[in-house]
């Protein structure tokens, strides 16, 4: 295994796979994106109104190659560059990580470069950093995902603290199900930001409930959203959308900003594929401003699964903990590492 001093020109080959996603990148230094290429099979999901792992592994097989192969085209220079390669090991799809995990490890073998498992969780958790690398610490990441809802003190690179978290549905899941109980189809994130753009946030007074603590919990809104409908049936569609969008968002940066006062935090960060929504970040950033700290919002982009946030997370791995042994395998359940 060749030795590898982790700097600015350090050029990682990121790969990510761990739900409907392929993806790959070229990251140098750890934040200048050299390429960033994503492929979905999110299109022969749509019909199940939801990932079915077989098909997701399935069209992982399919892509990879290409996938690859054009993230190092893309980045116009030769595979003889590529110092280290990181892939997603955990968590997500057994069938669907194992494609990226072995992808990786077979061309670590064939380049001679080491081999780097990350985490998917804290790699959300540097996307919301990447493309503003200046940063000062303490900061408070959200990461919001179809999986994760949770409130993360990032006091360094690879150092957190567990804040709050969900305690039933992660934020995504409950677009996801609200979205498919109104028939807006999958995935019903980007469903209900379209539709409630033609809502009124106010119409549906639905319940924020927000334990006594940094927790969330999405599950009561959910069921009061059906509630709502049955008993209504004639509700504007929009109306719903919108003024569910609001009660989630509420919580979400409520929580959040609570969080910053609590660790004296110097920004708020956002992660993950809800981070998205077109309500949060516009109210993350306002309530940046009247705390008077600074709001990271990744673009659109850098929010949902990329690989660029798996070579940025494997570029400081590499760095801290060295390359992962090749027997390493792949993890469905990995959870994030706390200090
Ligand atoms: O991070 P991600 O791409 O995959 C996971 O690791 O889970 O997140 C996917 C989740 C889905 O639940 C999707 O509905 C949600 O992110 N999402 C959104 C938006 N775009 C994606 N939720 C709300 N508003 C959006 N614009
Ligand atoms: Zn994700």
């Amino acid at each position: 295994m060749r030795a590898v001093t982790v700097d600015e020109s350090t050029v990682v080959l990121g790969i990510e796979t761990s739900c409907d996603e392929t993806a790959a990148s070229i990251v140098m230094g750890g934040s200048d994106v050299l390429s960033s290429v994503v492929a979905t099979s999110i299109e022969q999901h749509v019909p199940f109104g939801g990932v079915v792992p077989e098909i997701a592994s399935r069209a992982h097989v399919e892509l990879i190659v290409p996938v690859i192969a054009r993230a190092i085209e893309e980045a116009g220079i030769a595979d003889t560059r590529i110092d280290a390669i990181a892939a997603t090991f955990g968590p997500g799809l057994i069938g669907a990580l194992l494609v990226g995990v072995s992808a990786a490890k077979a061309l670590a073998l064939v380049w001679d470069v080491p081999f780097v498992g990350v985490n998917h969780l804290e790699a959300h958790l540097y996307a919301g950093l990447l493309e503003d690398p200046d940063l000062e610490f303490p900061l408070v990441v959200l990461l919001v995902s179809g999986g994760h809802t949770m409130l993360v003190e990032m006091s360094g690179p690879g150092r957190y603290r567990l804040l709050g978290e969900t305690i039933d549905d992660a934020a995504g899941e409950a677009f996801d199900k609200v979205a498919r109980f109104l028939g807006l189809g999958y995935p019903g994130g980007p469903a209900i930001d379209r539709e409630a753009a033609f809502g009124d946030p106010e119409a549906i007074a639905f319940p924020r409930a927000i334990p006594d603590s940094l927790d969330f919990s999405f599950s009561g809104v959910k069921t009061s959203v059906i509630n709502h409908v049955r008993k209504h049936p004639d509700v504007s569609t929009a109306d719903v959308a919108a003024s569910f969008q609001t009660a989630i968002v509420d919580s979400l940066v409520a929580k959040a900003r609570r969080a910053a006062r609590q660790v004296g935090a110097k920004g708020l960060a956002l992660g993950g594929g809800v981070a998205a929504n077109s309500l949060l970040r516009d109210r993350w950033v306002e309530a940046c401003d009247e705390d008077g700290i600074r709001a990271f919002v990744p673009s659109r982009a850098m929010c949902t699964d990329n690989a660029a946030m798996i070579a940025a997370a494997g570029w400081h791995r590499l760095g801290s903990d060295g390359p992962t042994s090749l027997e390493a395998g792949a993890y469905p359940g990995l959870r994030l590492s706390m200090d």
